[in-house]
């Protein structure tokens, strides 16, 4: 049995190199069609190429997730060319941010406004759409490990991502009816793999997780200001091992989770949350597992990009 998503047209938002991109391509090496959205549309062009080069077929969905007229222009402009959507990713998503002694109340209101409105919006009119036609759909609503428990200076994401879970829970509800699925999906800082996005970041003299080679990984959310009254937000000597399986994976490893949420083949899983992350979640707190070398390490990823970056 081969899973396959030949004949589905998806809609991925956020498309940008890293997960966006990696769910995307998945989705379209399936046999999925794409459209990929943005705010930016150089990581538009750049999904696109990637699934064109790598045999997929995928069109721009590009604009703002939270304007409602917006993504119902690139919804429409979808079903007028492919005529139905079998499958919504909802990724877009502002990172990072600050503590909640520094977080600003703009920067607050955006981060939430991406998220809620973005996911909202998008599965409305997906979902209209699905239901019209009778389209017995597939809705992913990606989160993050920051919506399942605390982490320091992330006060405006960590609020954003626990509100797509129970999102998630309620709007499976409400489509169930017409036998659409509404389930999370939780990326656990996975390794970036798009070979263009590490080829940049070794440009910029960065490491694959996007922070300096040399000198102090920054991390999420330390620490704003000096004040004497500060304390450190979060141990800052060597770290033990904290993934049983020795690594969170990859979006190749995302994608190919994602791509099997998306197929007949989980035609009654609603209202979940999937996630990928060599078992860093089910883990006790207490519990610091063996290092990655003593470890026999998961399979070899699949990949599923053939791109050859020369020089
Ligand atoms: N990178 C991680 O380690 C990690 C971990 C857990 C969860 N996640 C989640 O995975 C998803 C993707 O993360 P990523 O690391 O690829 O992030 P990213 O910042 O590389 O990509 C997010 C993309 O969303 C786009 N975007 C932002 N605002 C938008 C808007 N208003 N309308 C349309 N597009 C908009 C950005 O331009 C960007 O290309 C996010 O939902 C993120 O919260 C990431």
């Amino acid at each position: 049995m081969e899973i396959s998503l030949d004949g589905k047209v998806a809609l991925v938002t956020g498309c940008g190199p890293n997960i966006g991109s990696g769910i995307a391509l998945a989705l379209a090496r399936y046999g999925a069609k794409v459209a990929c959205n943005d705010v930016d549309e150089a990581a538009i062009k750049a999904c696109i190429a990637r699934i064109e080069r790598n045999g997929g077929e995928a069109v721009a969905a590009p604009g703002d997730v939270t304007d409602e007229a917006v993504v119902q222009g690139y919804v429409d402009d979808v079903l007028a060319r492919w005529g139905h959507i079998d499958i919504l990713v909802n990724n877009a998503a502002l990172l990072g941010g600050r503590g909640v002694l520094d977080e600003s109340a703009a920067d607050f209101e955006r981060a939430v406004r991406v998220s809620s409105l973005g996911y909202f919006l998008n599965t409305k009119h997906v979902g209209r759409a699905m239901a019209e036609r009778g389209i017995r759909g597939s809705i992913v609503c990606v989160s993050s490990s920051n919506g399942w428990s605390g982490t320091a200076g992330v006060i405006a994401y960590a609020f954003h991502k626990g509100g797509v879970n129970n999102f998630v829970r309620a709007a499976a509800m409400d489509l169930a009816p017409y036998g659409i699925r509404v389930n999370s999906f939780t990326p656990t800082a996975p390794n970036p793999d798009n070979p263009e996005l590490l080829a940049e970041r070794a440009r910029q003299g960065l490491g694959p997780g996007g922070v300096l080679v040399h000198g102090r990984g920054g991390g999420l959310g330390g620490p704003t200001g000096d004040e004497p009254w500060r304390r450190p937000s979060r141990w800052s000597g060597q770290r033990s091992p904290m993934v049983p399986m020795g690594t969170t994976g990859t979006p190749t490893d995302i994608g190919h989770a994602v791509a099997w949420l998306c197929s007949d083949y989980a035609r009654l899983i609603t209202g979940i949350d999937l996630v990928v992350d060599g078992g860093a979640r089910a883990k006790n707190f207490a519990y610091a597992p063996a290092s990655p070398e003593d470890l026999a390490g998961p399979l070899p990823v699949i990949s599923l990009d053939d791109t050859e970056l020369s020089g």
